[in-house]
């Protein structure tokens, strides 16, 4: 090493021996032509010190012309910082370097932006920060961020091989797999006009390992899903991914358990209570409106079907009169919302399928609403009491069929929690991490558009046992054997116990999904075949883990987390990918592109 300390390093106890430190030139002040220069390596920094009456002249010239982020190397004796000038932000404020040597590794040019100003570098817009990662990876929370999950992927390696689990890739070129998402596809030049399609997750080689022997199965696996991108969403992103052989729906809550509470030591020195609370799938959209709830505010909705089935406010006796269902919220202390506001929530509203959404200001004692003139006054008396409704509360409603209208309300739970949280008055405190299992999902959906069934989770999700004479006759009936792992609002991970019986599995590739027999050979043929051959019970997991390192790091946002990710269109504004292919690779791929690429790909 060129160095004999990091810049994190030295102390009292070093004054008086000449050390060697190299690293970036963080910061520069000129004092009177003696240049204080602060080093700074990934571990911290180092204040060295340029004086004329120790250094040739020629060196203290050159130290007054670096600029920042250059990389140097310099050595020096370590003293005591005179009276008064010691620095107690950083470790190594008592000491500086009296440098009688510098060598330039690297003259940085001038910087797209600052970055030793931590306010400063936070307003920075994050377009620049992609462009210019490597700058960006500098800022310490952006280190912090790395070193996290480093640190959580070697806990979670070594808890992994505590419980027996053995790691194993599996290919990253693959073949289509059905878990609802579109693929990337990549040409095979050998044969042209057929295509690999990458992972969106390893489902079916866990799955397939599991008929191999292996028993148990992790790996932080790379996935690849082409969709729409958001803050928690990324086209390719890691999961740390788990099978295991002769279990139930118990064993898996028990080993994520222990792994997250390993984790969240490792990470946050945390000790998370254990077991998880479990809400089935119905709950959470009865109580949240989303099967993914974040519990650490109120605002519940409550169900008021009974008490207005036969109301004279025709919107909810007809809806409850149609199947459907009266959901109502309290917003706790929100009468003040304007109308403008209220219009904006009922848009907000309305872009997900509401009718309209229903309201009451309780206001100077008295409800403000254009709708509880409607009201009888047992209906009056019934939304008091369920609701608690005091002095200052808006009443929101949604009545719609049961999914949609809990849906609706859910949402608008989520965005005044977002607003309160905004204006400060809803705090929430940054270390609670409300852990919860979602259970009971039903196994399938109706798709109205395809008038169709899909799988909630995928198709390799087993059925509960005593269900699976229903699959054909009664598939809304169907209970399924997965679960989701929710923090604060967040779906962390979700999995299920599998079908290992060929004959289900076909029926419910044929007979429930109705998958063509030739697609159904064509696709899954190889794991039908392999059921076979002595497939024993088993079932899994897979956490999100870039959603788990953000969750850790206390970011919204997955980018923050990864150290190369894509921009909301999938770009990489770094390296300028993805780019046109060279008319020589499409020729030897045979392809022929009939769209002109966009002019700025950004
Ligand atoms: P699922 O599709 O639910 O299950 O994915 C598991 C977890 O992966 C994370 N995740 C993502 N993270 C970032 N960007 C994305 N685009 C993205 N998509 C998903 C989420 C999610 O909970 N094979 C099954 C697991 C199983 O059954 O064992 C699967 O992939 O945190
Ligand atoms: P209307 O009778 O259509 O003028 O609606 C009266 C009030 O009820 C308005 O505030 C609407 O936004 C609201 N509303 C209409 N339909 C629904 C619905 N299905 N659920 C909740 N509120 C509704």
């Amino acid at each position: 090493m060129k160095r004999t300390h990091h810049c994190n390093e030295l102390r009292s106890e070093h004054i008086g021996q000449t050390v060697t430190l190299t690293g970036w030139v963080h910061s520069k002040r000129d004092l009177g032509g003696v240049n204080f220069i602060d080093i700074r390596d990934r571990e911290g920094r180092t204040q060295t010190v340029f004086d004329p009456q120790d250094v040739p002249q020629a060196i203290c010239d050159v130290a007054a012309g670096l600029h920042s982020e250059s990389v140097i190397e310099v050595t020096g004796k370590v003293r005591q910082r005179p009276a008064g000038t010691n620095n107690d932000k950083i470790p190594t404020g008592q000491v500086e370097v009296l440098a009688t040597e510098l060598t330039v590794l690297n003259q940085a040019a001038v910087l797209p932006f600052v970055i030793d100003d931590p306010e400063v570098a936070a307003k920075v817009n994050e377009e620049m920060r992609l462009k210019y990662r490597y700058l960006d990876l500098r800022r310490p929370e952006m280190l912090r961020n790395m070193r996290l999950r480093s640190k959580v992927a070697i806990a979670t390696r070594s808890y992994m091989d505590e419980q027996g689990f053995l790691e194993i890739e599996t290919p990253t070129l693959f073949k289509s797999t059905p878990e609802g998402a579109r693929e990337f596809l990549v040409p095979n030049r050998r044969e042209p006009g057929t295509f690999y399609a990458l992972p969106q997750s390893p489902q079916q080689f866990k799955q397939i390992l599991m008929v191999a022997g292996v028993e148990k199965y992790f790996q932080l696996a790379r996935c690849y899903r082409d969709e729409d991108l958001r803050a928690d969403r990324q086209p390719e992103f890691t999961q740390v991914d788990i099978e295991m052989s002769f279990i139930e729906r118990e064993d898996i809550y028990a080993l994520i358990e222990g792994l997250l509470k390993r984790v969240w030591k490792a990470a946050l020195d945390m000790d998370i209570p254990t077991p998880f609370k479990r809400l089935t799938f119905e709950e959470a959209l009865n109580r949240f409106g989303i099967d993914k709830p974040d519990t650490r505010f109120g605002f519940e909705l409550v169900d008021m079907t009974e008490d207005f089935k036969g109301s004279s406010f025709k919107v909810f006796s007809g809806a409850v009169a149609s199947g459907g269902v009266v959901k109502a919220m309290n917003a706790k202390g929100l009468a003040c919302v304007t109308q403008g506001q209220m219009e904006t929530m009922t848009d907000y509203a309305k872009s997900f399928g509401a009718k309209g959404l229903a309201y009451i200001k309780v206001e100077s004692g008295e409800w403000k609403s254009p709708i509880v003139k409607f009201f009888s006054d047992a209906e009056k008396e019934a939304l008091k009491t369920k609701l608690q409704i005091e002095e200052g509360d808006l009443i929101l409603f949604a009545a719609d069929q049961w999914l949609t209208a809990c849906e609706i309300l859910g949402k608008i739970r989520l965005y005044i929690a977002e607003v309160l949280q905004k204006t400060g008055k809803l705090t929430i405190d940054p270390k609670r991490f409300d852990f919860l299992w979602v259970v009971d999902f039903p196994l399938l959906s109706f798709d109205k558009e395809q008038n169709r069934w899909y799988s909630s989770h995928h198709p390799f999700t087993s059925p509960v046992a005593e269900d699976i004479p229903k699959l054909v006759s009664e598939p809304k009936a169907v209970r399924g054997q997965h679960y989701d792992i929710v923090v604060n609002g967040v779906e962390l991970g979700g999995g299920s116990i599998r079908i290992h019986q060929p004959d289900v599995q076909k029926t419910v590739f044929e007979q429930v999904l109705q998958i063509p027999p030739e697609e159904t050979q064509s696709r899954f043929g190889y794991m039908l075949e392999a059921f076979k051959y002595g497939a024993p019970p088993h079932g899994g997991i897979a956490l999100g883990f870039d959603r788990m390192i953000a969750t850790l790091c206390g970011t919204p946002s997955i980018r923050d987390v990864i150290a190369f990710p894509k921009t909301a269109k999938g770009t990489d504004l770094m390296t300028d990918a993805p780019s046109v292919a060279t008319a020589r690779q499409l020729k030897d791929l045979r392809l022929e592109v009939k769209a002109a690429p966009p002019k700025d790909q950004s």
